[in-house]
């Protein structure tokens, strides 16, 4: 199977020194190509650090880290940015959306930032994935008229229409009462099993974690399960 992702011994330590934090302690892990996989673990384990390096945010003290393929420690800030933009999509507990525009317009821009779409095959991409989502109707609601789990529905088309290799969420249902956060992570599976999008999400709820195929566990920065048989 390819690999969305791969980390070789990567870890991230902050503040070196005295008091320092080894957020991540030699992590080393490959995601597949179309798997749906969680990382858990308590709070301060490493979850957001990891997803942040694989998802080129942050970059490892030491290790390595591919992409798709593509090596990403090292290279530039700016080749970094590209690589994410083409690459990556991501989904936020708070969900990020940009509060002056629309939910159409949210998931817009990052058609806009990717570059390669036209603006005139922008709405045929647009509308039937809002429409996926079941959230058509609310096209041209700002995210201050939506509900929470609404607004969730625009941050996963946000993530999901430039098509990236991989969708990145840290903690996305941690905002949502148990109910939404069920029909959420419903809806990435389904995506996940109909188009074959590649999730990583991180969260501590035990019922989420019952319906994602892979559960990779963290403690203290190092992975004690990484949820493959064997
Ligand atoms: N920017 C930072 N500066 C210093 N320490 C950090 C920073 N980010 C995370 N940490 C520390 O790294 C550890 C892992 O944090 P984090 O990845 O946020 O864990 P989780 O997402 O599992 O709660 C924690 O001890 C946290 O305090
Ligand atoms: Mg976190």
């Amino acid at each position: 199977m390819q690999a969305a992702a791969t980390c070789n011994h990567v870890s991230r330590i902050f503040n070196p020194g005295a008091n320092e934090v080894r957020a991540l302690d030699d992590v080393s892990l490959t995601i597949h190509k179309g798997e749906m996989s969680a990382i858990v673990g308590p709070s301060g384990s490493g979850k957001s650090t990891l997803l942040n390096i694989i998802g080129c945010l942050d970059t490892p003290t030491s290790g390595e880290v591919l992409i798709d393929g593509q090596g990403v420690v090292g290279v530039s800030k700016k080749e970094l940015a590209h690589i994410r933009s083409q690459k990556v999509g991501f989904i936020f507990q708070s969900f990020h959306l940009i509060p002056v525009f629309t939910a159409y317009e949210n998931v817009e821009f990052a058609l806009q930032i990717e570059g390669t779409t036209k603006p005139s095959e922008r709405k045929d991409i647009i509308m039937p994935l809002l429409d996926s989502l079941g959230i058509g109707q609310l096209a041209n609601r700002r995210p201050g008229e939506m509900s929470g789990g609404q607004q969730q529905r625009v941050a996963i088309a946000r993530a999901l229409v430039k098509k990236p290799a991989l969708i990145l969420a840290d903690e996305p249902t941690a905002n949502l009462d148990s109910k939404t956060s069920m029909s959420i992570v419903e809806q990435m599976v389904q995506l996940n099993q109909e188009e074959g999008v590649t999730f990583v999400l991180s969260t501590h709820d035990p019922m989420l974690m019952e319906a994602i195929p892979r559960v990779v566990r963290l403690l203290d920065g190092k992975i004690v399960d990484d949820g493959l048989e064997g």
